[in-house]
């Protein structure tokens, strides 16, 4: 696939550290758009979103590698994604509502687990050098209070397991990501109201519909 170029790709993100509560408004945003936008609306999610993504999420989530093994499976997954599911439904002209992408990339293996930048650049300018999403949303949240959101989770995968200072660099480099690219990225205080973020998410959808 040559990767295809979209000046302004329906594309929208969602990020933020485990326990933030993105999971929470994704399907409710996807939905508003859809209504507000009058175009489809794909909602998927990384890593996953086929067939083949969604077998090595079991495997990226539960089974012990080695951190390259881990950047290669996440991309390896995108790759088919953007394949499968991403680049057909934007060529379509729909949006698309992906529940993580790159920046997960560079937040937890990099930050996290020190994997360098460059390497995960690399992988990005050969998987997707013509594809950004447009609007990410970043639900941002102290990793004390994600830890104990978290806590209450039965059945917890190897990225939920990490210690709190594993989090605490992963939303470093998120708000970092943020601060450099403010035009793309809303920054959500994961602790507030479902109606103050509901709120905040109406008046994003209003203001890239136009
Ligand atoms: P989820 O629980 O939000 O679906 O995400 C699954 C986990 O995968 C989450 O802990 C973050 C992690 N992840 C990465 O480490 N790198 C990536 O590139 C992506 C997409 C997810």
């Amino acid at each position: 696939m040559n990767a295809p170029r979209f000046v302004t790709p329906r594309f929208v993100t969602f990020e933020g550290v485990d326990g933030a509560g993105k999971s929470t408004h994704l399907e409710w945003f996807a939905q508003t758009l859809g209504t507000r936008s009058g175009h489809e609306v794909v909602v998927t999610r990384e890593p996953g979103g086929t067939p083949l993504g969604e077998a090595l999420r079991a495997l990226v989530l539960h089974r012990p590698m080695d951190l390259e093994t881990e950047a290669l499976l996440m991309f390896a997954a995108r790759r088919q994604h953007l394949v499968d599911v991403i680049g057909p439904a934007l060529a379509r002209g729909a949006w698309v509502v992906c529940d993580r992408f790159t920046d997960a990339t560079v937040a937890y293996q990099g930050a996290g687990r020190g994997m360098p930048i460059a390497r995960i650049e690399a992988l990005r300018a050969w998987v997707h050098p013509a594809l950004e999403p447009r609007l990410t949303l970043l639900f941002d949240l102290a990793p004390e209070i994600a830890r104990q959101r978290l806590d209450a989770t039965r059945d917890k995968d190897r990225f939920e397991r990490e210690a709190q200072d594993f989090f605490v660099r992963v939303r470093t480099a998120y708000l970092r990501l943020a601060d450099e690219e403010p035009a793309r990225f809303v920054v959500l205080d994961g602790s507030g109201s479902i109606d103050h973020i509901r709120e905040i998410l109406e008046k994003t959808i209003t203001s890239i519909c136009l």
